[in-house]
């Protein structure tokens, strides 16, 4: 089918089914959807995404914004824009786009407030809390109530609301409980403490893969942003967030060598795999989608070793194998092109238009 490898393939049936899927999840539980396009980094997903109803789309850098622009004209960069490089990037997106920014410094209020002004553009504000992650967000009610009385004495940014990432809850999903509890009442206090100080939320925008299916039990969220849900991987798997047959995108890769007894060499190594820890460590890099005892133990750049210790299989140097990668984002921002298919029928090839991040406009004129 395709000879040139390692590359990626989508399973086009899948990806349907994981999309119609969350798009269902938040319909029956009123959230709102806005998928985060850190995973496909492809405008024809993210059109596949606002079709089933999103009610538009997150992005981490500025070239996704700039990519997804195309498609949505509601993006959230979840991320906070720092330097005058990036401000401008935010200011040049199209006219028509409706930008909300989720931040947690009062600097980077101060930059935004002046880049709004001399552009004259409405820029909305989502104040980040930190609910575990210790990552990015303020941990202290106290301090983040201030920032949103900042962002609303300060026009044109409006505040819209609070937005927290819930990734410290890594277990499998049977576990998760007392994590959810924990969490459900640490937004629900939020929600509190910004309404009793009069910013209430109008958005509470959350949700992780990992935590998806419980979401609608956390007090007061109004907004979901997964992200790996549309083609889903190995961790997702581990974690029960997924079943093993809901990954969708696999890396197509060839044997190229049997000489060492107990093993097979791939031609997908780091540079197409990515080098992701399973959820357990030391389980390797990825599996194989029809043979998932057989493992990704080792990685070169260009060498993905499997162990053959858990399998009779033998295979032959020419064969070709499906990976399903430890953590899909990683992987597909490794490769230019993704290649969809339907049962053995390659049917659609698209580029994984906003991977890197070099600004459209330098890319046009240089
Ligand atoms: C801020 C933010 N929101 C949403 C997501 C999506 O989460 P997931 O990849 O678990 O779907 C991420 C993932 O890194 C994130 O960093």
């Amino acid at each position: 089918m395709i000879e040139e490898t390692p590359v990626p393939l989508v399973d086009l049936d899948r990806l349907d089914r994981n999309l119609d899927r969350m798009a269902a999840y938040a319909r029956g539980h009123n959230l709102h959807l806005r998928p985060h396009t850190k995973t496909h980094k492809s405008p024809r997903i993210a059109a596949e995404q606002m079709a089933r109803g999103a009610v538009g789309l997150t992005c981490a850098t500025l070239l996704e914004a700039e990519v997804m622009a195309e498609v949505s004209h509601d993006l959230l960069l979840a991320y906070p824009p720092v330097g005058d490089s990036k401000l401008q990037r935010l200011m040049a997106l199209p006219e028509s786009a409706e930008i909300t920014v989720a931040l947690d410094s009062a600097a980077v209020i101060e930059k935004l407030v002046d880049a709004a002004r001399q552009h004259g553009r409405r820029v909305g504000v989502l104040v980040e809390l930190d609910v575990g992650m210790r990552r990015i967000g303020l941990p202290g009610l106290e301090e983040a109530v201030r920032l949103a009385r900042l962002v609303a004495a300060h026009p044109p940014l409006v505040y819209r609301g609070i937005a927290f990432y819930p990734g410290h809850i890594r277990q499998h999903i049977s576990g998760q409980a007392a994590e959810l509890e924990r969490l459900s009442r640490a937004v629900q206090a939020a929600v509190e403490s910004f309404d009793q100080a009069g910013v209430r939320p109008e958005i509470v925008s959350g949700g992780s893969t990992p935590t998806i299916w419980n979401t609608h039990e956390i007090g007061g969220v109004t907004e979901i942003r997964p992200g790996t849900y549309a083609y889903n991987d190995r961790i997702t798997a581990q974690l029960g967030a997924c079943d093993w047959n809901d990954c969708a995108l696999t890396i197509l890769a060839t044997v190229v060598s049997t000489a060492v007894p107990g093993q097979a060499v791939i031609d997908a190594g780091s540079k197409a795999l990515g080098r992701e820890p399973a959820e357990n460590q030391g389980d390797g890099y990825g599996a194989l989608l029809d043979r998932p005892e057989v493992v990704v133990r080792r990685l070169s750049e260009e060498h993905g070793v499997l162990d053959l210790a858990d399998t009779s299989w033998r295979p032959a140097v020419g064969d070709q194998v499906r990976v399903v990668p430890n953590h899909v984002c990683i992987a597909v921002h490794l490769h230019e092109m993704v290649y969809g298919i339907r049962g053995d029928r390659l049917e659609a090839a698209w580029p994984v238009k906003a991977r890197g991040r070099r600004p459209l406009a330098a890319s046009l004129g240089v």
